[in-house]
């Protein structure tokens, strides 16, 4: 059974494992290369900054993740792990954005279920490579659905995907992320203009609130309390930006549990509005079809999936962007700025609040 799902991870990671050649093949070069006295430190050093990054980045298949894949991939430093639930659909998103066998891998995760999540930790970690930034992407988003959907593991699917399944994802490949000698590791968690309420956009109703934290407390669950962070009645538009306000937190108590410790970058960011993505695919017809000309033309926030990609991409790769703690946000010049949370979505004590409760849902505490 265990030489089976080896097999099976191997198939589908092929070419992460001709990666993990290279990797051990560059250490073992190394390794020659400490014991001659011709090769100094910093020759050493130049050498360990010269391989491919690697980027685990969820949600791949389609919208801001697959644009993020695509320009990583294109520009010849890093090799994408695509962490997508639909293994097919990711690997003809990846054929038709033009990208190149050699810098991607596919390997299957499905934030809606914890042990998909653990699977996923399991097999990058029998692939033997390093992992250098992982970035949270994926999300679920139901504007109009009346009644709750469930994770596998019974948690109201928005915060469940969203939240609960990237915060163990990003709790178990943080230690992942320690052992990397890569000259600078992210873990980046997608956000949201919509879960900021000091915002025009944040204002509009449902509006975030997670209130006194009951009903992640009670499970997200109608069956044992409430679906809903604030315990309130289950509304889909607003738990997708409660979810965001959850992100935005994490992405800050991350950043002060450990990044003095560790040095890894922890950020968030608002890509803009992306009024073309899958993301509004639940939402009715004449909505997906009249949203972009009014982010378009009226509102002007729309950015393509394009630029937004190429935003994340900054935030992934970008030399300038190292500052940890930091929810980024782009001007209409698309210059990148250090943006402010809403009140709630910077509140430290609500963060370290949900952060223990969050533990305590998923058996980490
Ligand atoms: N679009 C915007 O205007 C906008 C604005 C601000 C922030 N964002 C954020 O940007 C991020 C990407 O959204 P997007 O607009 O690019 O939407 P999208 O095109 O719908 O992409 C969402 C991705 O998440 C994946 N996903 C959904 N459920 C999953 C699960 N259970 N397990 C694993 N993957 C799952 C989807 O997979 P499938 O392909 O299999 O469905 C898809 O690849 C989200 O965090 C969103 O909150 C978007």
């Amino acid at each position: 059974m265990h030489d089976l799902q080896s097999l099976i991870v191997g198939l589908l990671c092929y070419p992460l494992l001709s990666l993990r050649l290279n990797v051990l093949t560059g250490i073992r070069a190394q390794s020659t290369a400490t014991t001659s006295p011709a090769i100094n430190k910093s020759t050493q050093e130049a050498k360990k900054t010269l391989r491919k990054g690697n980027v685990v980045i969820t949600g791949a298949s389609s919208g801001l993740g697959l644009a993020t894949a695509k320009v990583l991939a294109e520009n010849g430093k890093w090799h994408v792990i695509m962490a997508c639930r639909d293994f097919l659909k990711a690997e003809k998103a990846a054929k038709s954005a033009g990208m190149a066998k050699e810098n991607y891998s596919i390997m299957h995760l499905d934030l809606a279920s914890l042990d998909s999540v653990r699977q996923f930790v399991k097999n990058f970690r029998q692939l033997g490579v390093p992992l250098d930034t992982l970035v949270c992407n994926a999300a679920v988003y139901f504007p109009t659905a009346s009644e709750p959907t469930y994770t596998a593991d019974g948690f109201e699917m928005s915060v469940g995907v969203n939240h609960l399944g990237h915060f163990l994802l990003a709790r178990e490949l943080l230690e992942d992320m320690k052992q990397s000698d890569y000259p600078s590791q992210r873990l980046i968690i997608v956000g949201s203009i919509t879960g900021n309420t000091n915002t025009l956009a944040g204002n509009i109703p449902p509006k975030a609130n997670l209130g006194d934290l009951r009903g992640l407390a009670g499970g997200l669950n109608e069956t044992t309390g409430s679906s809903m962070i604030d315990g309130g009645k289950f509304d889909g538009a607003k738990a997708y930006k409660d979810s965001k306000v959850c992100n935005m937190l994490m992405m800050q108590e991350f950043h002060r549990r450990y990044h003095e410790e560790t040095g890894i970058t922890f950020s968030s960011l608002y890509p803009g509005c992306i009024a073309t993505t899958g993301l509004f695919r639940e939402h009715i017809g004449l909505f997906r079809t009249l949203f972009p000309p009014f982010q378009k033309y009226i509102t002007k926030g729309y950015v393509s999936e394009e630029e937004a990609g190429n935003r994340l991409a900054q935030v992934v790769s970008d030399p300038s962007l190292t500052k940890s703690g930091v929810y980024w946000s782009w001007n209409k010049n698309s210059a990148s700025f250090e943006n402010e949370l809403s009140q709630e979505a910077s509140d430290a004590e609500k963060a370290k609040k949900v952060w223990d409760m969050t533990e305590k849902l998923l058996g980490l505490a």
